[in-house]
């Protein structure tokens, strides 16, 4: 048994989670973190939302609301949005919410202040005369220097794609009132990622490196990063955020840079977490326990943070004598640990175009939860999954994997046998289960459970696509089985051997259906509740959380002979052409293409 620690992404609390953000770092997470469980693992799975930074603050000031308020809307709608996908995280609350998130903040950023990996500066940064204020990031529009793109954000160019300084961005001008500012001189903090990278950073990342942890994707990137790496401001100036530790000269009105306090949201919320289950300082087990292994999921946006400047932030508290409380005192001090994985995955896109909520390009969650199963989200999600290159959302193919997949493959195999096992055996698991069986091994049982096994070590390389094509393979072998079997002949049969074997035929088909249903949990939590509910007692309760150990070799044992079967009904209902025609020709009409 391992111990794991899993996080997904924080998401902004901004704006909508569109299928784009569930695709990439909450679903494979939630897929990987029931598949771990199940193998008897204990696993911690983290999220919340990233309630500060300066896209937030611009964007509740247009709207003229409050922070605070205007952040819990978005908590609110955000969480609700996790529950529709069935993605459940253990600890779930935010950076301007988890109690302890200012301390935990101020905390690693004092250490690496002490430690020498956070140095200051003076430097020259626009100033709002009208306003009476700095302008960070975006708060500024002007050219970009690199391409001369006009509307350059002062943090980056949204036309080429460059990191901008914003000392540089031409004729820029103050989103907040539309004046020309002015450059003042004032005091930044920043953080030393070079120092950090000598300091045990490089080694770290080179190791994991050649355990074959990271994917192609973050290796470029990571690589290119480190060739040229910076040190980086981590303080901006704004009303909104974890303050600068105040016993800082020059730190007033100046908070830490949301992407300093953003990460440091999984350990705060870790340890909101363990508060809450009664046991405060088991967060540090979680954190600081050599043998924990931190899995982030992210989206490609995000590799910089997660496996450069996050883990440099964790290297750099190193064993400090002061994280440990004193009611655990005299113990060693502790390290925090490292990721041991960061499966970053490319961009999902829909229809041909990158989702846009403000455009109309996306889906609508209410229309969509109505009309369609979350499993067949889920599971279509998966299947596209934008794992080695972005990917997208196409309702056509969607159709073709609820309906090809899941309703011909999974769901009729599923309906077929337990409807035999209904009209032939009164629905009930049938015998003798005393003779010597009839039936050996057959090879399309074995291909099944061969199949079955590889969405297991799929899943454990995080290639989430191959694991579940491996669990449809494994239904179509199913399938194959039974239709080389012909049962419907072998009960008509005079002959008893024949009849006997209709009765092997059923109970082996059964016997695998319960292990597809547990092969099925990960990706459709819902349908393989409702497929174990059809099995009834042939699925025993105990065992739903199981992966169980069936193999090639080893096939699923016999179920009890007469258990009672449960109702038969429809695990995933067809989607017509005519539904789908109307879905693309909604998603033109409201991003506004067929009213012209
Ligand atoms: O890209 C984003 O949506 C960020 N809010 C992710 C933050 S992840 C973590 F570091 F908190
Ligand atoms: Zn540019």
């Amino acid at each position: 048994m391992a111990r794991y620690l899993v996080t997904s992404a924080l998401p902004y609390a901004n704006g909508p989670i569109h299928f784009g953000h569930v695709a990439g770092a909450y679903l494979p997470a939630d897929v990987w973190v029931r598949h771990r469980r199940m193998c008897g693992d204990d696993v911690l799975f983290v999220c919340g939302t990233d309630e500060h930074g300066v896209a937030i603050t611009l964007q509740a000031e247009r709207e003229g609301v409050g922070y605070r308020e205007y952040v819990d809307r978005w908590h609110q709608e955000i969480g609700c949005t996790f529950e529709r996908f069935g993605i459940r995280f253990d600890a779930w609350s935010g950076t301007a919410r988890s109690p302890h998130h200012v301390e935990f903040s101020q905390r690693f950023f004092r250490v690496l202040l002490e430690r020498g990996f956070v140095f200051e500066r003076e430097e020259e940064q626009w100033f709002s005369e009208a306003s009476g204020r700095f302008l960070p990031d975006r708060y500024l529009q002007g050219a970009c220097p690199e391409c001369g793109h006009p509307e350059a954000r002062g943090d980056e160019c949204p036309k080429c794609g460059a990191w901008i300084e914003a000392r540089k961005l031409g004729d820029p001008i103050s989103l907040v009132d539309g004046s020309r500012p002015v450059l003042k001189r004032t005091k930044h903090w920043y953080l030393d990622l070079p120092k950090l990278l000598d300091a045990g950073l490089r080694d770290w990342y080179e190791e994991r490196k050649a355990a074959g942890a990271w994917k192609p994707n973050v290796v470029g990137y990571v690589d290119a990063m480190l060739a040229d790496l910076k040190p980086r401001p981590i303080t901006r100036d704004l009303p909104w955020g974890v303050p600068v530790p105040p016993e800082l000269p020059g730190s007033e009105g100046k908070v830490l840079y949301v992407w300093f306090d953003a990460p440091i949201g999984y350990v705060s919320i870790t340890e909101e977490w363990a508060q809450a289950q009664g046991a405060p300082e088991s967060w540090r087990d979680w954190w600081m326990d050599a043998d924990t292994r931190l899995v982030h999921f992210i989206g490609k946006d995000n590799i910089a943070f997660h496996v450069v400047v996050f883990p440099g932030m964790l290297l750099g508290q190193d064993a400090d004598p002061t994280w440990q409380p004193a009611s655990q005192a005299p113990i060693e001090p502790r390290s925090f640990v490292l990721p041991w994985n960061v499966p970053a995955n490319e961009f999902y896109n829909l229809q041909g175009r990158k989702f846009s909520t403000s455009q109309g390009w996306t889906l609508d969650m209410d229309r969509f939860f109505e009309r369609y199963s979350v499993d067949a989200a889920r599971f279509h999600l998966v299947l596209t999954m934008p794992e080695t290159a972005d990917s997208e959302f196409r309702w056509e193919e969607f159709q073709t994997t609820n309906n090809s997949l899941l309703a011909d493959k999974i769901g009729n195999f599923a309906s077929r046998v337990l409807q035999f096992a209904r009209k032939r055996y009164s629905g009930r698991v049938p015998g003798p289960a005393t003779r010597q069986p009839l039936l050996a091994d057959h090879e399309a049982l074995r291909d099944a459970r061969a199949a079955f096994a590889r969405v297991g070590d799929e899943l454990d390389a995080f290639r989430f696509r191959a694991a579940a094509r491996g669990l449809v393979q494994g239904f179509a072998d199913l399938n194959r089985f039974f239709d080389a079997m012909e049962p419907w002949k072998l009960v008509k049969s005079e002959a008893d051997d024949d009849r006997a074997r209709c009765a092997e035929v059923v109970e082996r088909c059964l016997a695998h259906l319960e292990l597809g249903s547990r092969r099925l949990a990960p990706f459709c939590p819902d349908a393989a509740a409702r497929l174990r509910a059809m099995l009834g007692e042939a699925a025993r309760p105990e065992d739903a959380g199981r992966w169980g150990g069936e193999g090639p070799d080893q096939p699923p044992t016999r179920l009890p002979e007469g258990a009672e079967l449960g109702e038969v009904g429809i695990l995933f209902r067809k989607i017509e052409d005519a539904e789908v025609e109307e879905e693309v020709r909604l998603l033109h009409e409201r991003a506004g293409e067929l009213r012209a």
